[in-house]
């Protein structure tokens, strides 16, 4: 029995230590120099979709594709596309990746440790010589802070309609698309069907606290939260500020805090994680000495059910009813955005705990608070997330940080995974 266990040790340990790891000095190298293009004073980036910096962003990516062997294509999206062949290119492709774009004011690590680790899996697949029966792709998807767009173009889910909307950049989708070198006409080429994929899988850093605190390495999701957002107007009436007196006016601002607090109120009063958050807001006309006439901000709800969005939602707008009558103002409300929760693979779940076990790393399932163009993805092919930790749980902002090692880890963990899908049935 003794030597039995000496033995079975003996040879998982072996298969760690012979398996590629990530390079964590060239992840780290690849990060400090793609946080390089829209880097802010304060630290991290504002790299939103379609400015300069993420143009310029994206042909440094291009670039260390291209010298990975890659063969680079824009789609008519505006995703950048790398491809590796298989041995056998008429299976179905197993695709991997995910963004580089970030929120206004953002960190250096959203989207872009999932997308270097992509191209570093390339690389250790170079350096090992390791050649899969699948074709590969390496998808960057443009504009997932905006709503999921590449993704959505890929899963011919992007409205057409939203093409007019403008995103951070100030461009409207269509001109975004155009300055990205793809072509809005003709989106359909963009689209793949059900059954060409395999697999999509995406590393990505947690952005939450829990990998952080319990000090566990790898995080399987198990689920993406669904993501609803809408533009709430109120409108007021504009008036002098100092002749109206208090019970004569019909203050915009002031129905707009009350159902900012309803909405906080929503979310806490029922058990589950459902967020709720209102996250921009502007007053007109916007002086100190009038009546705010309008206002203009947004709502956003987020949770692993859908009928959970729509019934806060409900409760939220029951809310707003009463504030109108209570303040003479009228609030309306336009859906701006839709992203369905998904559920990854089970058998792709599987793989994931066991790539890291292997790895002699330890894992643990979790949902994604955040959104990911993983969960549009599931729609066309069977999906799984790898999550590596965020120091402090903190994302969207400058302090984000995920070490060097980490992104390695989540970098080998990937490799192992997409090594498996390839030889499994799914
Ligand atoms: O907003 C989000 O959850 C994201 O990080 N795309
Ligand atoms: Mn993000
Ligand atoms: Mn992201």
């Amino acid at each position: 029995m003794k030597i039995l266990l000496t033995f079975l040790f003996f040879t998982l340990s072996l298969a760690a230590v012979s398996q590629p790891r990530g390079n964590a000095a060239r992840m780290e190298q690849r990060i400090l120099s793609l946080a390089r293009f829209g880097a802010n004073p304060e630290g991290g980036v504002s790299r939103v979709a379609y400015s300069d910096a993420d143009i310029a962003g994206r042909n440094y990516v291009m670039e260390l594709m291209k010298t990975a062997g890659l063969e680079v294509t824009v789609d008519a999206a505006g995703n950048i596309i790398g491809r590796r062949k298989g041995q056998n290119n008429n299976l179905p492709v197993i695709a991997f990746g995910s963004h580089i774009d970030s929120v206004p004011g953002g960190g250096n690590y959203d989207g872009d440790v999932g997308s270097l680790g992509a191209i570093e899996c390339v690389e250790l697949m170079n350096e090992n010589k390791i050649f899969t029966q699948h074709p590969l792709e390496v998808i960057i998807f443009q504009n997932e802070e905006g709503g999921l767009i590449g993704s959505e173009a890929i899963c011919g889910v992007l409205h057409p309609a939203s093409l007019a909307l403008i995103s951070n950049s100030g461009k409207t989708i269509r001109q975004g698309i155009i300055d990205l070198g793809g072509n809005p006409e003709k989106l359909s080429e963009a689209v793949r069907k059900k059954g060409y994929f395999k697999a999509f899988v995406e590393l990505h850093i947690e952005q939450g606290g829990i990998l952080d605190q319990t000090g566990v390495k790898i995080g399987v999701v198990e689920g993406i939260v669904g993501i609803n957002q809408w533009a709430v107007t109120i409108s007021g009436k504009a008036n002098h500020a100092g002749t109206t007196p208090m019970n004569q006016r019909n203050d915009a601002l002031l129905a707009a805090a009350k159902l900012v607090t309803a909405v906080n109120q929503a979310a806490t009063s029922m058990e589950g994680r459902q967020v709720a958050t209102v996250g921009r807001i502007r007053a007109e006309p916007g002086a100190p000495n009038v009546i705010p006439g309008k206002v203009e901000m947004t709502l956003e709800i987020r949770d692993l059910s859908h009928e959970k969005i729509l019934s806060l939602f409900e409760i939220i707008k029951a809310r707003g009813t009463q504030i109108e009558k209570e303040s003479g103002t009228r609030i309306t409300y336009v859906s701006i955005n839709e992203n369905l929760p998904a559920i990854t693979d089970k058998r792709i779940q599987g793989l994931i705990a066991s790539s890291a076990k292997e790895l002699g790393l330890s894992a643990s399932l979790m949902p994604s608070g955040a959104g990911h163009d993983t969960q549009d993805m599931a729609t066309i092919a069977p999906v799984g997330m790898i999550f590596v930790p965020s120091k402090n749980g903190i994302s969207h902002a400058p302090a984000e940080f995920t070490s060097p090692e980490d992104m390695a880890n989540g970098a080998s963990v990937l490799l192992q995974t997409i090594l498996k899908i390839d030889k499994s049935k799914l």
